[in-house]
């Protein structure tokens, strides 16, 4: 059997901190104010604070780009950002693949008005390479991709089965023949527990908010905060209304829909017990009391 590709993530992920054997800390004390400069209205602004603390583009590129060339023996040159939000991974994938090209889809015509003033328009001529498609990813527009992506876990927006084998069917069209689907996943039991954690930055603090959680239907809607050093908050800057897939159902449905090879990249563990943002592709992951995983899906 080949050797798995050991992919880097470093805290790509809504939950920043979900870690192996990482228990929660809930409710850390405010930091006091005095000393620390004021953020600014501009500092504030929501998209940055998101892509600040929750994103990290480069390892997420430089993990498509990796495990693609293991298992295709080629380089990818087009990817399709679904659910792209501020367009963040298109606009990094266009300046590490130099011939490559992104197209980035979302609902939110005012995020990707955002992804465009702000990310796109920094990348002078390779913004010619980036396009921005304002609608919905159950929509069959008959393009191909070598690579599509849907990250942070956003397409746990389709709560019901048969929505959710439907978007994985255009995936499944819109990827190129030897094309590979990433996606990722969250879990463990910490995952359905209400609760609050805090990770803290340089000039404010980001709060993963698991609001609810319906056993019944598997439901949760979190949402996330930042507090700030005077000890203001802005409270619910991103609502999630989703529902908690597990890793056995998203597997079964992308097989169902024909992806050939589904493949869990599962985090390895440094001599503590800690998550070391190593993945690799595996058959057994083990109890941790939260995780993220990636999904990869090949034609
Ligand atoms: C969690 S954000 C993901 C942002 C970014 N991709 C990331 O990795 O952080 C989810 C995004 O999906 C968009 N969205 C939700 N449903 C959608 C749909 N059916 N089609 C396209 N975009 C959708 C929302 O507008 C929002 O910008």
């Amino acid at each position: 059997m080949p050797s798995p590709p050991a992919v880097s993530l470093v805290s790509s992920s809504v939950l920043t901190s979900y870690r192996k054997y990482d228990y929660l800390t809930f409710f850390v004390p405010m930091k006091k104010a005095t000393k620390i400069a004021m953020p600014t209205k501009t500092q504030r602004d929501k998209h940055k604070l998101y892509q600040q603390s929750v994103q990290d583009p480069d390892s997420e590129a430089r993990l498509i780009l990796r495990v693609f060339r293991k298992l295709r023996k080629r380089s990818p040159r087009t990817l399709r950002e679904d659910f792209c939000g501020t367009a963040l991974l298109a606009s990094t994938w266009v300046q590490m693949v130099p011939d490559g090209s992104a197209t980035g889809i979302d609902l939110h015509r005012p995020t990707l008005d955002y992804a465009r003033r702000v990310n796109v328009s920094r990348l002078g001529t390779a913004s010619k390479r980036v396009e921005l498609i304002e609608g919905d990813v159950l929509e069959d527009r008959g393009d191909t991709h070598d690579v599509i992506v849907a990250f942070n876990f956003s397409y746990f927006v389709f709560k019901d089965r048969d929505l959710l084998r439907r978007y994985f069917e255009r995936v499944h069209n819109a990827v190129a023949d030897d094309g590979i689907f990433f996606l990722d996943l969250y879990g463990g039991p910490e995952a359905q527990v209400l609760q609050e954690e805090s990770t803290d930055h340089d000039d404010f603090t980001y709060v993963w908010d698991q609001a609810r959680f319906n056993p019944i239907t598997g439901e949760t809607l979190c949402h996330i905060h930042f507090d700030f050093p005077d000890g203001s908050r802005m409270n619910r800057a991103f609502t999630y209304d989703w529902r908690l897939w597990s890793l056995p159902e998203v597997q079964d449905l992308l097989s169902e829909v024909g992806f050939r090879k589904v493949e869990v990249y599962w985090e390895g563990t440094d001599s503590d017990g800690e998550g070391n943002g190593v993945f690799r592709r595996s058959r057994r992951g083990d109890d941790s009391s939260c995780w993220v995983a990636y999904i990869v899906a090949t034609k």
